[in-house]
């Protein structure tokens, strides 16, 4: 990969050439704020035209043409993987590529300790970029895509609201394995400049707030630089890094984070704050949701993918045409997507179809379920969003486009989380990514979801010395693998 000083280098302001120190502000359209103290976050706006970058009281544009200016003036070229040898230059393809290239999460996920969760009664699950879960029906996939977005609603607030959509009382997010009456999770974060944090949070369902939570650097050297722990609430109070522990005076839902303004954070939380709340966990995508007529989508495609017509409207949104075009490569026949403004400001989809001669108009209510996933699914690919949660994701995709969705997925700037039942997915990953990506999910003899990588559990091991990992997983009765590694760890059932 390019360092962001290599990238840097090459950047064109107007007639000038742009050093990183220079760069006083990025200005991210999708955020409406503006960054003054995120190379991370530059990196990012450098890949993305129409960008405003802020350099002493002037603001430029960045154009397409500068922006790839840029590129090939780059002391290296990084072939974005997996997208190698295809041939789709100018169209979208190409601009996933780039973006790949270009793009570094400013934060990721590296791993989650939930206990009391669901199901989740004590798990503890690495997370790679690109995770893939599999499981017997009632494993606790879906539970775990729950849990993230549970998570992700921390830093947005408004956790009522988040049950009620979901048709959740306060208690549900308890386990009914345990008495334990709160939710406690840790969730690691890997940050670009390598300082991992670590985010510790006591929820209790009754008053819908973490009542205790620490947000701290991970190793202990930065832990002293900075000064730890960063953020820190309990009995009421709160500090954040080299600032006096303070009363907490305001109302708010989930973490403090959703209570405090983003501008009064440091750097390093506010990357985390935005990383979180747009997440975007699409654990109930269905047909009928994806029909609807929204108003407004307010940067996510919401509970089961509800806002899509708002969202693909919205002046952020991902661009409609570069969409259009890659899921023309799914569908020849499609030839326009559009969002129509109604009477009151409803938003309407509507995709026009080309069959010989004709051109036919269809509104939402009468697209298809594949179309509506996939538009769905590249709608969140092309968008700012930084982590990407699916469930299911072969459902109603014709088992030849899989191999397009799989590959775009896999190679996504964002970090990708889904849960699958089919081989077919498998086959598309090269062992080694087949290896650190899929997870096998299963329940002990008491009900505890528990993870292992299902390549490093010995009988698969064996089977990818000689199959492919597709083949592998099909060829495996899950009931018994369970057992297998059940009998392997008897202590955890
Ligand atoms: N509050 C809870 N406490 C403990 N277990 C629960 C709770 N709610 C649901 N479950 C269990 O979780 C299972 C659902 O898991 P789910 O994540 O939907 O599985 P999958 O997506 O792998 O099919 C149910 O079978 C149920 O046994
Ligand atoms: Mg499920």
């Amino acid at each position: 990969m390019l360092s962001s000083t290599d990238r840097t280098k090459a950047i064109r302001f107007g007639g000038h050439r742009l050093r990183p120190e220079d760069i006083h502000a990025v200005t991210t359209s999708w955020l409406d704020e503006t960054i003054h103290d995120s190379p991370a976050i530059f990196c990012r706006a450098l890949v993305d035209p129409g960008l405003p970058i802020t350099v002493g009281t002037a603001t430029r544009i960045m154009t397409p043409a500068q922006i790839s200016g840029f590129r090939h003036t780059g002391p290296h070229r990084v072939r974005p993987r997996g997208l190698a040898g295809r041939q789709h230059t100018g169209d979208n393809w190409r601009i996933i590529g780039q973006r790949l290239e270009g793009w570094r999460l400013s934060v990721r996920i590296k791993s989650i300790e939930v206990i009391g969760f669901k199901s989740l009664v004590k798990l503890k699950l690495d997370l790679p970029k690109f995770c893939c879960l599999t499981g017997l029906n009632g494993s606790g996939k879906s539970t775990v895509l729950q849990f993230i977005d549970f998570a992700a609603q921390q830093v947005r607030g408004e956790i009522d609201s988040w049950l009620r959509l979901r048709g959740w009382k306060n208690r549900d997010v308890l386990s009914k394995l345990t008495s334990a009456r709160v939710v406690t999770f840790r969730i690691a974060l890997e940050q670009s400049n390598n300082h991992d944090l670590l985010w510790t949070a006591t929820f209790d369902p009754h008053s819908l707030m973490c009542v205790s939570e620490t947000i701290q650097p991970t190793d202990t050297t930065a832990a002293q630089a900075a000064d730890s722990p960063i953020l820190q609430v309990t009995n009421g109070r709160y500090r954040l890094s080299k600032r006096d522990e303070q009363a907490i005076e305001f109302k708010y839902q989930g973490s403090i984070l959703s209570g405090l303004l983003d501008n009064k954070l440091p750097s390093a939380l506010r990357e985390v704050k935005t990383f979180l709340r747009t997440t975007e966990s699409l654990d109930m995508l269905t047909p009928e949701r994806l029909r609807e007529r929204v108003r407004e989508a307010r940067g996510t495609l919401g509970i089961g993918g509800r806002n899509l017509s708002a969202f693909l409207a919205d002046a952020a949104a991902p661009n409609i045409a570069d969409l259009t075009k890659t899921l023309r490569r799914a569908y020849p026949q499609l030839i326009d997507i559009t969002v129509r403004s109604l009477r009151a400001g409803w938003k309407q989809l509507q995709v026009t179809e080309k069959f010989g001669e004709k051109a036919i108009s269809t509104e939402a209510q009468h697209i298809n379920d594949g179309t509506l996933r996939l538009l769905a699914i590249f709608a969140e690919l092309a968008s700012k969003h930084g982590f990407l949660v699916f469930d299911e994701i072969e459902n109603g995709i014709n088992p030849e486009l899989i191999e397009m969705v799989v590959k775009s997925l896999s190679t996504a700037p964002q970090q990708v989380l889904l849960t699958t039942h089919s081989p077919m997915i498998l086959n598309y990953l090269d062992d080694q990514q087949a290896k650190e990506s899929v997870i096998f999910l299963y329940r002990t003899r008491n009900g505890f979801t528990q993870a292992k990588r299902l390549f490093e559990i010995p009988s698969l091991s064996e089977k990818l010395k000689v199959m492919g990992p597709g083949e592998a997983f099909a060829d495996t009765d899950l009931q018994r693998l369970s057992e297998e590694i059940t009998a392997i760890h008897p202590g955890e059932g």
